[in-house]
């Protein structure tokens, strides 16, 4: 049986790992079992870029951030439009699928992936998918794997602004991954004992956050940290349409949202302002022990799915159980934080504002 894979979007640290639980599982209970590797994400599959996978590739990667057969983002929005060369994408890839006779393909990637993998099942192509962001965001999973990691090192890059930021008593901005959801920022903002946490789903009101700042000065602490996610908003802007929206930032003299936010508050507050991006780096390294438990957890799943001949559909995690969702169910959707969720709620009673 030869059973196609491929990692697309984003990389994140555990992806090797979720590979490997893959094909350990399928070796391990499967005979006569061949594994394609696509290279690059959707592109190996549209242009017949693969390389077969031995048993050895799968050794040693437990460790690994990054994939070994390489990613790329490919947006689904433009999955039907043809390329610079007028191949039909979609037909293309499912010739290559026929071509080699792929019994399953087993997709790892996030949201936009997910919309293509569901494509890919509606013209008929078996497939099972493996829930991978930093961010977090796949509906129909309570975690995704990378996203531990990545809080992990959004954590220490606010612990490091702590020393720093108290010595010198300034305020800080530390700008977390996620343009459309916090969870990353939350997390790591209370992990890394953020004073103010802003996140895409709860538009800011300024006035707040430097009410916040205020507050802490005259209680006599020196310094404030604010975990801002890439996408936090303030009320006012989230208020405008998305074209405005769009002109605005286009616009806009600042290179992120953090520099715009510490422009304001040093002008309100006269305090002075750093902003520190730990960037890609969140996106970087070795998996931590938790996303190894969970990718070798998926991918023993996903490789279930496939000995079953279940297609069709994502392995995810409930309550600490691994459950398979349709991914008619995952495709389109997001999984945001909710604001009047009990964590929210939560750092909200130890006197972490959220700048609403
Ligand atoms: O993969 C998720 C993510 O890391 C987001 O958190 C971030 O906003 C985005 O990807 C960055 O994308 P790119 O790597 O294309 O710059």
């Amino acid at each position: 049986m030869r059973i196609g894979m491929l990692t697309s979007g984003g990389d994140c640290q555990s992806l090797n790992a979720s590979m490997r639980g893959v094909a350990k599982a399928l070796y391990e209970n499967m005979k006569d079992v061949e594994i394609i590797g696509f290279l690059e994400g959707y592109k190996g599959l549209m242009y017949g870029n693969y390389r077969k996978l031995e048993p050895k590739d799968f050794s040693g990667i437990l460790t690994e951030g990054g994939t070994i057969i390489g990613t790329s983002r490919q947006p689904f929005k433009l999955m039907r439009e043809p390329d610079a060369n007028g191949l039909d994408k979609v037909k293309a890839m499912k010739d290559t699928y026929k071509k080699l006779k792929i019994e399953c393909l087993v997709i790892l990637g996030g949201n936009g992936t997910h919309k293509t993998a569901n494509l890919l099942r509606e013209e008929g192509l078996n497939v099972v998918t493996l829930p991978k962001t930093i961010d977090n965001d796949i509906y129909g999973t309570d975690i995704t794997f990378g996203f531990q990691s990545a809080v992990n090192i959004a954590t220490n890059a606010i612990d490091c602004i702590h020393t720093t930021a108290a010595s010198h008593g300034r305020v800080f901005i530390v700008e977390v991954m996620g343009h459309k959801v916090g969870w990353l920022t939350l997390h790591a903002g209370i992990a890394g004992g953020a004073d103010i946490i802003l996140l895409p789903e709860i538009p800011y009101d300024i006035d707040k956050v430097v009410e916040a700042i205020d507050k802490r000065t005259k209680e006599g602490k020196r310094f404030s940290i604010l975990a801002v996610a890439e996408g936090a908003i303030s009320k006012e802007d989230a208020g405008l349409s998305k074209k405005k929206l769009k002109e605005k930032k286009a616009n806009s003299p600042y290179p992120s949202i953090s520099y715009e936010l510490g422009a304001q508050i040093q002008e309100k507050t006269g305090q002075e302002i750093r902003v520190t991006i730990p960037g890609h780096t969140q996106r970087g390294g070795s998996p931590c022990p938790y996303d190894r438990v969970l990718s070798t957890r998926f991918g023993a799943a996903a490789a279930r799915l496939i000995l079953n001949k279940e297609y069709g559909y994502m392995v995810g995690m409930r309550d600490g159980e691994i459950i398979k969702v349709p991914l008619e169910e995952v495709a389109g959707r997001l999984k945001g934080v909710d604001p009047d969720s009990s964590v929210i709620k939560e750092a909200k009673l130890i006197g972490i504002s959220f700048g609403d």
